[in-house]
């Protein structure tokens, strides 16, 4: 008797445990690649699987950012092995260092993000069909179907979207370099059904043929033919030669912790292992500074001007240059760029060098399956719509990734970042990225999920959705709605802050002499592991839609 109630209560015990461990979440941009993703594992596919259709998806109903014009980065965890699928984009064979200057040398103003001249050559179908062939389980023509349907049935516009084409459609405005971006999104009405039938026809090609039904046939000749008459870059060559890349994640100890993230072409993954190691190193030994209060803020903005420093002259894309990634995170090294922080003033920008020599529009997802599998990925086209160009014949939105390279020695880009010679222009070459898609591990499993859009702030937004919810103890939903701030080298001691910081806190900062300028960034899709209990948050600010199940 007593024999036969210890196994019943062992198999009640097991069972509640097996089924903690069957719990898979997602942690979506929109309510549409939510839906689909969870049906995806619901019919038995895992995190890769559900990350392919949902990439599909986005293409359809989150055209500023979701895209098979444009390209990311798919960070994987699976039966205990890490792979990162480089899919970015990379620069046309007819591409050269000085294409967006002037005949006096300077940069002509828009020419690398809007229009023609402003794409990559797109790399987000052949990242889903390598990361298909790696890790997929279910047929890869059921993955793409749900995009096909809603490309070619249509999906009932937001507000918030028909809001952001409207704006986009104003910004276009008198823009030279504009091409046709109303004829296909002017008719975007809030409420109304929105139809987009040659993006599902080249979603079709792409269902029946994988990746040669982008790279190769006819959607490759209306590309090359589209290109040609508007005289710009990408040509058949270009797409046939056209390869993702599958890359060691950066792999570094923080804590307890095993952080997996995003190596070059992404200075990402070496920006938050440098930036979290440092937060480590100058608080040690000191009272835990308080989430969110001056010292903190000051305390994250000093390292982050360390940091930006070390991407401009270090960080390109390591099929060209040498990157010295196990230096630059190396704790020691680390240590050495700290050491002349104040904890009470603002170092002098212009005296921060690198130190080894003597809005807008991304999108991230978060997906963990029921395997305890992980798929962090973050895909763009660029700033919100790219290019603002619509290949004509094959309904896509085409990125405007050229302006992530250095036009020019020491121009910021769109998003303030300088660069050199590391991120200059060279024909196939990979332009340098902040998205930073990361898993952080605990004892080989999976803690948080976790990445976001936002340029060079996609750095900030990651590790903080870091220590707020490993340092800070936040759930997953509190962790990515708490404001945060971003500081990046330049513009000289400003800090970008969201909302929320208390006036307090604002006000000792600007007596610290930093310039407080208060924009929102990002939009955080976080998966947390709370004790072997899922946890998903999704921006509150944004589309997104997170689910655990
Ligand atoms: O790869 C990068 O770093 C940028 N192209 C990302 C752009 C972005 O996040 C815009 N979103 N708000």
């Amino acid at each position: 008797m007593k024999n036969s109630l210890m196994l019943v209560l062992s198999i009640l015990v097991l069972s509640a445990c097996g089924e903690q461990k069957q719990q898979s979440a997602v942690a979506m941009p929109d309510a549409f690649s939510a839906d689909v993703a969870k049906q995806i594992m619901q019919d038995g596919g895992n995190a890769v699987d559900a990350a392919i259709a949902a990439q599909f998806v986005l293409a359809v109903t989150l055209p500023e950012a979701g895209n098979i014009g444009g390209g990311g980065f798919m960070l994987v965890y699976k039966d205990q092995q890490a792979d990162f699928i480089d899919y970015r984009e990379q620069a046309p064979l007819a591409a050269h260092r000085d294409m967006y200057l002037d005949e006096q040398g300077n940069v002509v103003p828009y020419q690398s993000v809007i229009g023609i001249l402003s794409s990559g050559v797109p790399g987000t179908v052949a990242g889903m069909w390598l990361a298909h062939e790696k890790y997929g389980t279910l047929p890869w023509k059921d993955l793409v179907e749900p995009a096909v349907k809603l490309a070619a049935d249509g999906f009932v516009m937001s507000e918030k979207l028909a809001g952001y084409i409207s704006r986009y459609s104003q910004h276009l405005k008198d823009n030279k370099f504009a091409v046709n971006f109303d004829d296909y999104f002017a008719s975007a009405k809030t409420g109304d059904v929105f139809r987009q039938p040659e993006l599902a026809a080249t979603l079709a090609l792409i269902r029946d043929q994988g990746r040669d039904g982008f790279y190769k046939g006819k959607t490759a000749k209306i590309i090359a033919n589209f290109m040609a008459h508007h005289q710009g870059l990408i040509s058949e060559d270009d797409l046939a030669q056209y390869e993702a890349k599958s890359r060691q994640p950066i792999s570094a100890k923080w804590r307890e912790y095993q952080v997996l993230t995003s190596p070059p072409p992404s200075s990402g993954g070496i920006a938050i292992i440098q930036w979290l190691t440092m937060y480590d190193q100058l608080t040690a030994g000191k009272a835990k500074l308080e989430h969110n209060s001056a010292p903190y803020v000051h305390v994250l903005a000093e390292a982050g001007k360390r940091v930006f420093a070390d991407r401009a002259e270090y960080l390109g894309d390591p099929d060209f240059i040498k990157v010295p990634v196990a230096e630059l995170i190396n704790p020691d090294y680390i240590a050495k760029r700290g050491a002349d922080i104040s904890m009470d003033r603002i170092s002098v920008t212009e005296l921060i060098k690198p130190g080894l020599k003597e809005s807008e529009e991304t999108t991230h997802f978060s997906i963990v399956d029921k395997w305890g599998n992980a798929v962090s990925n973050t895909t763009t086209i660029n700033l919100g719509f790219g290019s603002g160009v619509v290949v004509e014949g094959a309904g896509f939105l085409l990125n405007d990734e050229m302006d992530d390279f250095s036009a020019k020695p020491g121009v910021a880009n769109v998003f303030g970042a300088v660069g050199g010679e590391a991120n200059e222009i060279q024909p196939k070459k990979r332009m340098l990225s902040s998205m930073t898609p990361t898993i952080v591990l605990k004892d080989g499993k999976v803690s948080v999920v976790t990445g976001s859009p936002g340029g060079t702030t996609i750095i900030s937004s990651v590790y903080t959705s870091i220590l707020n919810t490993l340092e800070f103890g936040m759930s997953a939903q509190e962790a990515v709605d708490a404001p945060r701030f971003h500081h990046q080298l330049l513009p000289k001691d400003t800090i970008r802050y969201h909302q929320g910081l208390t006036p307090d806190v604002v006000s000792a900062l600007k007596k610290m002499g930093y310039i407080m300028d208060n924009s929102r960034f990002g939009d955080l899709h976080t998966i947390v592991d709370r004790d072997g209990k899922l946890e998903a948050g999704s921006e509150s600010s944004g589309r997104g839609k997170s689910i655990v199940f």
